[in-house]
């Protein structure tokens, strides 16, 4: 049997529809002064890697909805915390709420179940096979595993789930403009369109919480532009949530709707973009005792431009 999805049906699919199912009866989050629900709450975290401290008590909060950048100089323990958020570093300490919820106990593919998808710094892509391939791969999260689950995801259920996500994949392709290349193998496409693919993975995987690590790194202006739209597309149009980790201060201070600003392992800072580009101590971090005025260029980055 096929099943079609009507226009109206297809506008009304969240990207999100199978996730949080365990957790959307506790569907709390926090409120802070503003009034926002914080999605994700880092508390206290600590991660060593033998006598080296990676992240030394962390702390933040990401608001829902917004587009929360995490910065900081080389070895500052960006990917770190990352990888302690999406569960492939486990933390010595501190806990790591999604809507209220710990979940610092669960695996990297329970995590990503309830919505936490990400990319990675080095591109993570199996390059052989085709970007079609590559983003139903992303769609997996969602699979039932077990002979329980798939004799209780038999039949009707299961069809409506493969109508979905071939109609989640067939938006993001469209959206990210990568129609022509689908049947490509990953291998021969340039850079900047291999971080497309690995974004429209992400994608796939229908998350609340969207984890991109470098997004724009390697790419030239073009591309960067590229994706800074896409990036605050997927924010406005498809609802998710960004946290990501970024260098090119232009585009953090461009897209970014709160700053967190980590050095040695420690958050030193945290605001709006305007907030961190004025703290001394980012100053200091960034530049030692150098020139402020310089720094405040590269802060502000297309500052000239506004
Ligand atoms: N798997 C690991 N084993 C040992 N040390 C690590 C590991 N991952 C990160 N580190 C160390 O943690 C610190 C922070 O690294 P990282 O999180 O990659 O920083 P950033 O992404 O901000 O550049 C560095 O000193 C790094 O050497
Ligand atoms: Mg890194």
């Amino acid at each position: 049997m096929h099943i079609v999805v009507s226009d109206d049906a297809r506008r009304k699919i969240p990207l999100h529809t199978a996730a949080n199912k365990t957790l959307s009866a506790q569907r709390k989050g926090r409120k802070h002064g503003g009034g926002a629900v914080h999605i994700l709450e880092v508390d206290s975290l600590h991660l060593s890697f033998g006598g080296v401290a990676a992240l030394r008590d962390v702390s933040f909060q990401v608001p829902e909805g917004s587009i929360t950048t995490v910065i900081g100089p080389n070895g500052a323990g960006k990917t770190s915390l990352f990888n302690s958020i999406s569960g492939f570093y486990k933390p010595q300490r501190g806990t790591i709420r999604y809507r209220g919820a710990d979940i610092s106990r669960l695996s990297p593919p329970q995590r990503a179940a309830l919505g936490l998808a990400r990319t990675f710094q080095n591109i993570a892509l199996f390059r052989g096979m085709t970007v079609l391939d590559n983003i139903k791969l992303g769609a997996h999260v969602h699979l039932r595993t077990g002979l329980l689950g798939a004799l209780a995801y038999f039949g009707r259920a299961r069809r409506e789930e493969m109508a979905i996500r071939e109609e989640v994949e067939r938006r993001i392709i469209d959206f990210l403009e990568i129609d022509h290349i689908r049947r490509q193998p990953v291998a021969s496409l340039p850079y900047g369109l291999q971080k497309r693919v690995e974004l429209a993975r992400a994608l796939a995987m229908r998350p609340t919480v969207l984890m991109l690590d470098e997004p724009v790194a390697g790419m030239n202006r073009e591309e960067k532009e590229d994706m800074a739209r896409f990036i605050l597309d997927i924010k406005e149009e498809w609802d998710v949530t960004v946290l990501m980790v970024e260098h090119d201060m232009g585009m953090v201070m461009d897209l970014s709707d709160h700053v967190v600003v980590l050095n040695f392992g420690e958050v030193i800072a945290a605001g709006t973009p305007y907030d961190v580009q004025n703290d001394p101590a980012v100053i200091r971090a960034y530049l030692g005792d150098g020139d402020i005025e310089a720094l405040r260029q590269r802060l502000t980055g297309r500052k000239e431009a506004a």
